[in-house]
């Protein structure tokens, strides 16, 4: 019989799940069960630290709903959906646009709207900008009816998830490109946030003296038939916490400004946003959404 102690239990696990006929479950379980097991013991795991670990997962999990997703902020603020985005943008085949976070707060089937309406559907004090560019592949030709999904945070830096009824949708939209690939819309220009803190993601970010937010950005998820999903989100410029996301969404590539002189603007008279996503070709590697909307998550672990 084999004896069990702090180095041989590691093997013990091992052995126990090679049975798994899976092989990717198998690889990824392995190596997950490697890694627990030397986090332990680099870091001489007590009983009351595991404990807390215990809680504080539990707490996460206790505070996801339709409309809220702590798993999603916890992977985000710990860098691994970051990570994880890196090593999708790596298996591209063509040049794309890089990857950057779902986040929280998306959800699917928000309103299809025509080029040039707007997603702003409630009262507000935010600058109007047109939001406007082009998709195009790798040949540099526009993606004909393309779909361009975009959600962001007002001016106050909320996103309608986080309002008093968080199943009225706002600031958000789906559109199609035209003939030459272009799209254009009205928005307003969004405020950097603080994440989430009224939860256990809060309490860890306070407990390591960390700020909590997000620079101002624009989530956009885009598609079009033969072409690999651009998941993505673009960064106003100036913002003061461009250089410190708490999340890890920002890349240099990503950022852009709000121009107040555009004499192209497809829509005249207002400041705009402008950038042009480049879609690779699509190849069998699976989804980039490192997120999913709240309430399908929810769903899908009830069923
Ligand atoms: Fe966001």
């Amino acid at each position: 019989m084999r004896a069990i102690d702090e180095h041989t239990i590691t093997e013990a696990a091992l052995d126990q799940m090679a049975s798994t006929p899976d092989p990717r479950l198998k690889e990824i379980m392995a190596a997950l069960t490697r890694h627990l097991h030397n986090f332990a013991r680099e870091v001489d795991l007590t009983p009351e630290e595991w404990l807390d670990g215990i809680k504080f997962l539990t707490a996460v999990g206790q505070k996801c709903t339709a409309y809220r997703q702590e798993f999603i902020l916890l992977s985000d603020t710990l860098g691994l959906s970051s990570l994880v985005n890196a090593l999708h943008d790596r298996r591209a085949t063509e040049a794309g646009t890089k990857s950057s976070l779902v986040g929280p707060f998306y959800r699917q089937d928000s309103p299809v709207l025509k080029l040039g309406d707007t997603i702003v559907t409630k009262p507000t004090n935010g600058q109007e900008v047109c939001l406007y560019g082009r998709v195009f592949n790798a040949a540099g030709k526009g993606v004909p009816n393309a779909t361009v999904q975009v959600w962001q945070p007002d001016e106050t830096g909320n996103y309608d998830l986080q309002k008093h009824d968080p199943s009225e949708m706002d600031l958000r939209g789906t559109f199609r490109t035209d003939a030459d690939g272009r799209f254009y819309l009205r928005t307003i220009a969004p405020l950097g946030y603080m994440i989430p803190m009224d939860g256990p993601v809060g309490d860890m970010i306070r407990a390591q003296k960390r700020h909590g937010y997000r620079p101002a950005h624009i989530h956009f998820i885009i598609g079009a038939p033969g072409y690999r999903e651009v998941v993505t989100a673009l960064y106003l410029q100036g913002d003061e916490h461009i250089d410190s996301d708490t999340v890890f969404g920002v890349t240099a590539s990503l950022v852009t400004g709000v121009n107040s002189k555009d004499p192209s603007s497809p829509i005249p008279n207002l400041p705009t946003i402008k950038f042009d996503f480049q879609l690779p070709a699509a190849a069998a590697y699976g989804s980039g959404r490192v997120g999913a909307d709240p309430s399908q998550i929810v769903k899908k672990v009830a069923s």
